[in-house]
């Protein structure tokens, strides 16, 4: 309790899984939370359950692909709760599962737009406010995927990548500020992103579930809070001098 106290916090893609989770663990942690995602109906019930639990919340509607969404969005929040001092990226889709010589420019470029420019234009409408103030944490939602290959999601593998080096880069800038910048990189994680995916496989999600978690040292398949407590820790003063970091939350997975 209280560890995120008297903390905004913008969490993108906070209507489901592990945004939401974050959302919801922060809230309980007493910060203030906005809530962004362009699912506008999930994102409303999420600030309801948040104001029911007795937190403090409020929904935005952005979508992280334009720049013009975000920046609007973020001056009203600013405006709402005075600063923002923590930033979540976990917006993002995993796009289709093709290899390079099959993937065209628009199923690479509709990905990108959202898993890296929307990080790019949610970081830098939010920066402003952290350079003004003299602290700041950014914490970008990549994946083990962004930091090794595997033999599927080619796109998504890349534009895990780039917010891994993102996430570095933007922590060597901004040091001087006193912004801290850091991703996490869980390894399969049941939500809706993966839901559907875990369904269709041959033998449902248990058979999924073996399939995997072959290549983790605990073979079970993530939940969304095994990430929100490492998002906790990062935007607390737990880890004031923590920054830069690409930390896998997989089980093990990034270890063997
Ligand atoms: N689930 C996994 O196994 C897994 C593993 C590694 C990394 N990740 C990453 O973690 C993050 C959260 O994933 P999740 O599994 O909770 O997914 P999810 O699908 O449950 O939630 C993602 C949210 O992002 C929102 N969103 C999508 N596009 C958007 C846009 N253009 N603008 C605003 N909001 C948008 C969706 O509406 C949704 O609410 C993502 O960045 C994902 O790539 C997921």
């Amino acid at each position: 309790m209280n560890r995120l106290t008297g903390k905004v916090t913008v969490i993108t893609g906070g209507a489901s899984g592990m945004g939401r989770t974050t959302a919801e663990l922060f809230a309980a942690e007493g910060a203030t939370v906005a809530v962004t995602d362009f699912n506008a109906d999930l994102g409303a019930e999420v600030v309801a359950g948040i104001r029911a639990a007795g937190g403090t919340a409020d929904f935005w509607r952005v979508d992280v692909s334009s720049e013009a969404n975000v920046a609007a969005a973020y001056a009203e929040i600013i405006e709402r709760f005075g600063t923002i001092d923590v930033l979540v990226n976990a917006a993002g889709i995993i796009g289709v599962d093709k290899p390079t010589h099959e993937l065209s420019e628009a199923e690479w470029d509709s990905l990108f737009a959202v898993d890296v420019k929307g990080v790019f234009f949610s970081t830098k409408h939010a920066l402003p406010p952290m350079i003004a103030q003299g602290s700041g944490s950014i914490i970008n939602y990549s994946s083990i995927y962004g930091l090794t290959g595997n033999d599927e999601f080619t796109a998504y593998h890349a534009a895990k990548g780039a917010v891994a080096t993102m996430t570095m880069q933007d922590a060597a800038v901004y040091g001087k500020y006193n912004i801290r910048v850091n991703s996490v990189h869980p390894s399969t994680v049941l939500t809706p992103l993966v839901e559907g995916i875990a369904n269709a496989f041959p033998g449902g999600i248990d058979e999924y579930e073996k399939v995997n978690t072959r290549m983790q040292s605990i073979r079970r398949l993530g939940r969304p809070e095994d990430v929100a407590w490492a998002c906790v820790y990062l935007a607390s003063d737990e880890s004031t001098w923590v920054t830069g970091v690409n930390l896998p939350i997989d089980g093990g997975f990034m270890a063997r």
